[in-house]
């Protein structure tokens, strides 16, 4: 199980302990070259709740059913597709995935737009190394992301309420930005399937559901594309969708966030507390009305 053969991982699968039998799922080590500069120092969340608290709406709405329904997701072989306005469109396997840059570790808090967080050292390259290898057009304004979608290994799909496949967008130059990042891992291991193996991306500064799961295809285009949660209710998820404790949710307030295993509340930060790196994407923007 998994992508024993590419040089990235070393080790063979690892079951974690902690968890039920019905549970038990393959992992593998993964071969980090470097830490991160853009990593924080605070406390990382325990991976058992990283695994057991989540949003995959494809294998059930419950925070802890992606854990029990994902457990025979097939996630190998997995291609993903790079499409649209590039000179270079192709298909990747995961084994190219892996060598297009060497794997990072970056520890990031990620707020969901519910007001939970946590802190995960994911793994990963930005995602602008897959950009430069797909040579956009002057036409690419926008990356489009879909979720791979099969409804016979997510028979739960059909009571979430969304549309699928899930689908996510980015303008490029957000897409760009060196935080964006293309992620294979977390924790030193390949990604449990509830945490969207085998690839998917992780965009800190937004809110969680733009953070796309187990992508089987990027999209270069030339407009906005349309994404699953603001097709759902688009007063309430927008577009842009930064985090801002300054701009409320229609029926939440976002000044606060909990982070999992804590008692009590913390401000939320502009930006997630990522400002210095992308406050400049949005210089001159209404971020009221482009939410
Ligand atoms: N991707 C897909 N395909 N389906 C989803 O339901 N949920 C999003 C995002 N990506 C989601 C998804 C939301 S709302 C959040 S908060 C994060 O994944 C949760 O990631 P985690 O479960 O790894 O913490």
């Amino acid at each position: 199980m998994g992508l024993v053969g590419s040089t990235a991982i070393i080790g063979t699968a690892a079951w974690r302990l902690g968890w039920s039998s019905e549970e038990a799922q393959a992992t593998s080590k993964l071969n980090v070259a470097s830490k991160s500069t853009f990593s924080t120092t605070e406390k990382q969340t325990p991976y058992n709740d990283v695994t057991h608290y989540n949003n995959f709406y494809e294998f059930g709405t419950d925070k802890t059913d992606p854990a029990k329904n994902s457990q025979n997701f097939r996630t190998s072989p997995w291609t993903v597709s790079i499409e649209g306005e590039v000179k270079k469109p192709r298909k990747f396997s995961m084994d190219e995935i892996l060598k297009i840059a060497p794997l990072e570790e970056r520890i990031y808090r990620h707020r969901c737009v519910e007001t939970w967080s946590i802190v995960v050292p994911w793994i990963g390259f930005s995602f602008s190394e897959l950009v430069k290898l797909a040579e956009p057009t002057p036409k690419a304004k926008y990356v489009a992301f879909e979720t791979y979608f099969e409804p016979g290994q997510m028979p739960q799909a059909k009571y979430s309420g969304l549309d699928y496949p899930y689908v996510e967008g980015l303008r490029l130059d957000e897409a760009m930005n060196p935080l964006t990042l293309l992620t294979v891992g977390m924790y030193g291991e390949t990604l449990p399937n509830q945490d969207g193996a085998p690839v998917r991306m992780v965009v800190p500064w937004k809110y969680g559901y733009k953070s796309i799961k187990s992508i089987v295809k990027i999209r270069f285009v030339t407009k906005e594309p349309p994404t699953t949660w603001n097709r759902m209710a688009p007063q309430e998820y927008g577009f842009y969708s930064n985090v801002n404790p300054n701009v409320d949710h229609p029926r939440w307030s976002q000044a606060k966030e909990r982070r999992l295993g804590e008692i009590f509340k913390r401000n939320t930060l502009m930006f997630n507390g990522y400002g210095d790196q992308v406050a400049s994407l949005y210089s001159g923007m209404d971020l009221k009305k482009n939410y």
